[in-house]
């Protein structure tokens, strides 16, 4: 099925009301192999989109949607307490997190609620609460958008970093990813150092996989936007990396700033707070604000087009890098 000049207002998370030439959605690796094999490459402008949680849309586009919706959460091996657990790339993240935990398998519990599809989980390595989906990637399968041709790619060839991939950097635009492989844990070490993650969850009674998921979905709707009520794609900025020097100096205009170091010997701070001292958290610009409760995530209130956000972002930008020197980085990608 081939639909054209389509609208994209479910495809995206802001909401935005924009078209696209062509979008094909692909239930099946080998139909995309197929038709990938039949364009040679010819077609220029070829985009994968899941659900568009990440996505700014500045226009219309022109050009082919590719739309994974590869279905299936199988079990594919398992070893004293490991198990791997293979996801087909349309599996919404949320509905996978929720089923390993069911079955007991942890690693995954941190990132509940996340919205997206797996197979845009790699891509950008999604995070939260202290837990990055590297740290359960076994591999990620994938076919190359200028011939068909599949490659499975390992943790290390994925080359993860904060809110980044091969996908994002040198591969961008070159894969659709099918499959995404997980290395679980029926024993799983759990992460709870961030905020009062701990403290919160033994408040629940038990330490346990459910407990943590419960937490973590309770803390992301005290905070963040549902989508399906006022369009937003989570975090429009990533949170700076800066020297230490850099840090304490932020540290003299603002002693409560949070900061965490990193292992790379650089210092870790919130975007959300700088975006707040520079007195945008709430605010509105027509249709385009700064959420209430989390600056960091940019809003569309109902009838604001993608330039509109996207400019109201470059005015963040502005005032972030006049008040404190630092250049913010969209986290979302813009098109
Ligand atoms: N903060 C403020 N003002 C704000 C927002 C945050 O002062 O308006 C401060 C908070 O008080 C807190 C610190 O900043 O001390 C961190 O805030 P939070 O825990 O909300 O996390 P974040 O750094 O703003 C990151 C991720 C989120 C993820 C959370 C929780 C990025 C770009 N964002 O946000 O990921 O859910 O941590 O782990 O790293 C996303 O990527 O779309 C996303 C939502």
């Amino acid at each position: 099925m081939i639909y054209e000049n389509i609208s994209l207002k479910k495809y995206n998370t802001f909401g935005l009301n924009v078209k696209a030439d062509r979008l094909i959605p692909f239930k099946h690796e080998e139909n995309v192999i197929s038709f990938l094999r039949q364009q040679g490459g010819s077609e220029q402008s070829l985009f994968v989109i899941g659900q568009g949680s990440n996505l700014l849309f500045t226009g219309d586009f022109h050009g082919t949607l590719i739309h994974p919706e590869m279905e299936g959460i199988t079990l594919e091996g398992r070893k004293d307490d490991v198990v791997i657990i293979s996801s087909g790339a349309g599996v919404l993240w949320d509905k996978l997190v929720e089923s390993t935990i069911n079955n007991g398998f942890g690693g995954l519990e941190n990132l509940s609620l996340i919205p997206g599809s797996v197979g845009a989980a790699p891509v950008q390595n999604i995070g939260a609460y202290g837990v990055e989906v590297r740290n359960t990637i076994e591999r990620v399968r994938a076919v190359s958008l200028e011939n068909g041709s599949v490659r499975e790619f390992t943790n290390d060839e994925c080359q993860f970093g904060y809110r980044s991939s091969i996908f994002k950097g040198e591969l961008k635009g070159k894969y659709l990813i099918t499959k995404v492989y997980f290395r679980l844990s029926t024993r799983p070490k759990l992460s709870l150092e961030y905020g009062s993650l701990r403290e919160e969850v033994s408040k629940l009674g038990s330490v346990s996989l459910k407990n943590v998921r419960e937490i973590v979905i309770n803390t992301r709707k005290s905070k963040l936007p549902d989508p399906a009520i006022l369009g937003n794609a989570g975090s429009f900025f990533k949170n700076p990396a800066v020297s230490e020097s850099l840090a304490e100096e932020l540290k003299k205009k603002d002693p409560q700033l949070p900061v965490f170091n990193n292992d790379s010997g650089e210092v870790k701070i919130p975007a959300g707070r700088l975006i707040e001292l520079c007195g945008w958290k709430g605010r509105r610009i027509g249709d385009a604000g700064v959420h209430d409760r989390q600056a960091l995530v940019l809003v569309n209130f109902g009838r604001a087009t993608g330039k509109e956000i996207f400019d109201l972002s470059e005015k963040i930008k502005e005032s972030v890098f006049e008040k404190f020197g630092i250049m913010l980085e969209s986290e979302v990608e813009i098109l």
